[in-house]
């Protein structure tokens, strides 16, 4: 941690001469996550706060999409991404054509776009949801469009799980998270078995591991978890960096292993948080077009709120 001070304090010195809101998804690495970040949470934390944000430049620490959805909720401002890199194994599974003719194949069925998407896709789609509110924005649509079924997209593994916690049928894409889908049933029951932990998982984990789990939900949901059901033991199926982060909060909570990284969260680091804030770079558009059909279906995911 001392070799990171240098890089924190350059950091908030130049927030502060920026006017700049630094926004961290619980993804990022602790050092942002709690040295540098004004505002920090789940996808939806993330696109609330951007939607209410008063400072007029965002330093977005996260992954495009995210960038994106903070560029569309608070269109007169500058949001900036430090890596434009950063991408999504979700959001680059699917584009806008594919949501075209998935609806040409499906007509009047009503289109649920998870936000690990471009901007394209959400101008596809008649809603958006996260993981902290996939079976309620579903619920939603279904019944504002009288439909017993939706076209929910791209994860087919949080697909299914909304599909299990809502009994609407979805129809799903063949998405899944790079990070999420490389966990095991196996490696959970041992991690229970063996270490007597709380097994606590993301809806983007395979449905046999989430079957093992003793609670399911978003990231930020995961903290709400803990800080309740108070576990002595507990295993984040997740991005390693989401126990690492709790960490603090939760001293007398022992965190055990699995975890896997996200090469894309990793791609955002102390350096490239302070170029980006020094020369005012990468700045994150969207077309006019697409950012007002995106922005209706990211309103509807805001009006259903968590
Ligand atoms: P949430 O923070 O919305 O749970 O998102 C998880 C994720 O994988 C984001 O990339
Ligand atoms: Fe995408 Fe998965 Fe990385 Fe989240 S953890 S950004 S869903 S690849």
């Amino acid at each position: 941690v001392p070799l990171h001070l240098p890089w924190i304090d350059a950091i908030l010195e130049l927030k502060r001469r920026r006017g700049a809101t630094i926004m961290a998804h619980s993804y990022q690495s602790p050092e942002i996550f709690h040295g540098v970040a004004d505002v920090t949470g789940d996808s939806l934390a993330l696109a609330q706060a951007a939607a209410q944000c008063d400072s007029e430049l965002i330093v977005l620490c996260g992954v495009h999409f995210m960038a994106e959805s903070a560029k569309i909720l608070a269109p007169g401002k500058t949001v900036l991404i430090p890596d434009l890199e950063a991408g999504c194994s979700l959001a680059s599974s699917i584009t806008a054509a594919d949501v075209r003719a998935l609806r040409a194949r499906h007509p009047g069925v009503p289109v649920v776009s998870y936000v690990n998407t471009s901007a394209a896709v959400k101008a596809e789609s008649d809603a958006c949801c996260t993981s902290a509110n996939a079976a309620q924005v579903v619920e939603a649509i279904a019944a504002e469009f009288g439909a017993d079924k939706a076209i929910f997209l791209p994860d087919r593994y949080l697909g299914a799980w909304v599909a299990q916690q809502t009994g609407i049928e979805l129809v799903l894409w063949n998405g899944q998270c790079e990070v999420h889908e490389k966990f095991t049933a196996m490696q959970a029951r041992h991690t229970r078995e063996r270490f007597d932990a709380k097994i606590v998982a993301h809806p983007e984990c395979p449905p046999e591991v989430l079957a093992e789990a003793d609670f399911v939900g978003s990231t930020s949901a995961m903290g709400a978890w803990l800080e309740k059901e108070k576990p002595s033991r507990v295993a984040m199926i997740t991005e390693c960096s989401m126990a690492d982060n709790l960490r603090n909060r939760f001293p007398q909570v022992e965190f055990i292993k699995p975890c896997n990284l996200c090469p894309h969260m990793k791609r955002i680091t102390l350096p490239n948080i302070h170029a980006c804030l020094r020369d005012l770079r990468h700045e994150v558009t969207v077309p006019a077009e697409t950012a007002a059909a995106a922005r209706r279906a990211l309103q509807r995911m805001l009006a259903v709120g968590r």
